[in-house]
């Protein structure tokens, strides 16, 4: 029997669930290396490898090749082209404010290390979340502007920036 739409569509994000399952594992397993590198930690590593390498690896390729393409046309027509970038800027800035406030408290003194190492975290996540991102307007957006805007065209689109700011 062919499974429901509905099935498939829970099935697709409970996959991501599980993706996320996988990744908190090896965030742990790096965690735990961190302590002292036991033995349990260092096959945690090596499942995280493998995960890393046969669920989230082709689940991405089974993305680009079978769920975007057919999504296309429908996020041409009904979505928000720019809604991708929204949400970038969203878990960014939500990142931003738990660095903030751990930054604040190690300002104010605190030194605990723990503090200090999710403030290292945060900030790495930052970074990668952020170059994600910029590539994106870049690759994207600007390339398009580029090629299809006049010069007039392309400094009304950047000054706005300028004037609001930008990341
Ligand atoms: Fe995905
Ligand atoms: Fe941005």
């Amino acid at each position: 029997m062919t499974p429901s739409a509905d099935a498939l569509t829970q099935g697709y994000i409970r996959e991501h669930d599980q993706l996320g399952a996988g990744l908190a594992a090896l965030t742990d397993a790096l965690d735990r290396l961190v302590q002292g590198a036991d033995p349990a930690a260092v096959r945690a590593l090596g499942e995280s490898r493998r995960f890393l390498r046969d669920v989230f690896v082709p689940h991405a390729e089974w993305e680009e090749l079978t769920f975007y393409p057919a999504l296309a046309d429908l996020v041409r027509t009904h979505g928000d082209p720019n809604a991708a970038m929204y949400i970038d800027h969203r878990e960014i800035l939500r990142r931003i404010e738990g660095f903030v406030a751990l930054a604040g408290r190690i300002e104010a003194g605190e030194r605990d290390p723990a503090l200090i190492d999710r403030a290292r975290i945060l900030a790495y996540q930052i970074q990668a979340l952020v170059e994600a991102h910029e590539k994106k307007e870049e690759e994207i957006h600007v390339a398009l502007m580029r090629r299809h805007l006049s010069d007039r065209e392309q400094v009304r689109a950047l000054s706005l920036g300028d004037q609001l700011g930008h990341d």
